[in-house]
C-alpha cells in the first residue's frame, strides 16, 4: 500500500509515517517546501517531496497539515487527488480565558474537505498524541475512524491497527467527525487538569 502523508513534516504525520514504514508501507511525506520533505524523509527512511507530488499515484493520503490550513490545502491538492481516499485527521480548537473549547459549532473540517474533493474522505486518529506516536510500543488506546465510504474506510482501519494495542473501531459515517474532532477539546482539556497524556479507549467489547 502506497500512502501520502501531506504536512508529513510535523510531529503528528512523522509519527504517521514512522509507524507504518516500521509495518511495511510505502510512505511519502510532503511539504511545501521540497527540500524540508526530502530533508525530514531522509530521517525517517522515506520518500519525500512536495505535496503536490506526494500525493501523485498513491492508495491514501493523509491530510496532516496544520489544522487551520486543512480545508484550503484540499482546495489547493484537488485536482492532483482525483479519486484518490483521503484520511482527515484535523480538529479545531478554540482557547479563550484559559480554557479551550471546540472551534467549531456546527459541520466538521473532515465534511469540509469532503465538498472539495472527489475521492472518499474518512476521519479519525484525532485522539492520538503525536508526543506518544513518537515513542516505541503501540499505544494503550483505541484509534476511531468514520467515513461514509466502506473499502477506504477498512483500509484506514488497518493502518490504524499498526499504531495501537486497542481496536481499530469503525465510528460511522462521516457527520460523525464532529463528534470525533470535538472530543479534542476534551482530551486537551483533561491532558491539562491532570498532567496526563490521555486517550480513548472504548469499553464494552467483551474481552
Ligand atoms: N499533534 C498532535 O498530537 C495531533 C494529534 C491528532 C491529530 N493531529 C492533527 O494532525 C494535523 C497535524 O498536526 P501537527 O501537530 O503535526 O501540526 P503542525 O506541526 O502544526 O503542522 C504540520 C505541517 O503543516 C504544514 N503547514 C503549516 N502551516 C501550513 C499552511 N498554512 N498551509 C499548508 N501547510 C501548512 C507544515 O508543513 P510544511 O511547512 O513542511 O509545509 C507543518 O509541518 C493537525 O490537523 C492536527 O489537528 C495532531
Amino acid at each position: 500500500m502506497k500512502v501520502a502523508v501531506v504536512g508529513g513534516t510535523g510531529a503528528f504525520g512523522r509519527g504517521l509515517a514512522a509507524r507504518w514504514r516500521e509495518a511495511g508501507v510505502e510512505i511519502t511525506i510532503g511539504s511545501r517546501d521540497a527540500a524540508r520533505a526530502r530533508e525530514r524523509a531522509a530521517v525517517l527512511g522515506v520518500s519525500g517531496a512536495t505535496n503536490r507530488e506526494a500525493v501523485r499515484d498513491v492508495d491514501l493520503v493523509v491530510l496532516a497539515v496544520q489544522s487551520s490550513a486543512a480545508i484550503d490545502t484540499a482546495r489547493e491538492l484537488a485536482p492532483s487527488l482525483g479519486a484518490t481516499p483521503v484520511l482527515c485527521v484535523a480538529s479545531d480548537l478554540r482557547f479563550e480565558h484559559g480554557a479551550v473549547f471546540p472551534g467549531r459549532s456546527a459541520g466538521s473540517i473532515a465534511e469540509d474537505v469532503a465538498a472539495l474533493v472527489a475521492g472518499p474522505v474518512l476521519s479519525g486518529f484525532q485522539a492520538l498524541p503525536a508526543a506518544q506516536l513518537a515513542q516505541a510500543g503501540l499505544l494503550d488506546e483505541d484509534v476511531l475512524v468514520c467515513g461514509d465510504d466502506a473499502d477506504s474506510k477498512q483500509n484506514v482501519l488497518d493502518l490504524g491497527q499498526h499504531l495501537v494495542s486497542g481496536r481499530a473501531i469503525d465510528a460511522g459515517p462521516l457527520a460523525n467527525s464532529r463528534a470525533l474532532e470535538g472530543i479534542t477539546a476534551v482530551i486537551v482539556h483533561v491532558n491539562r487538569k491532570y498532567q496526563v497524556v490521555a486517550g480513548l479507549k472504548l469499553t464494552g467489547f467483551g474481552d
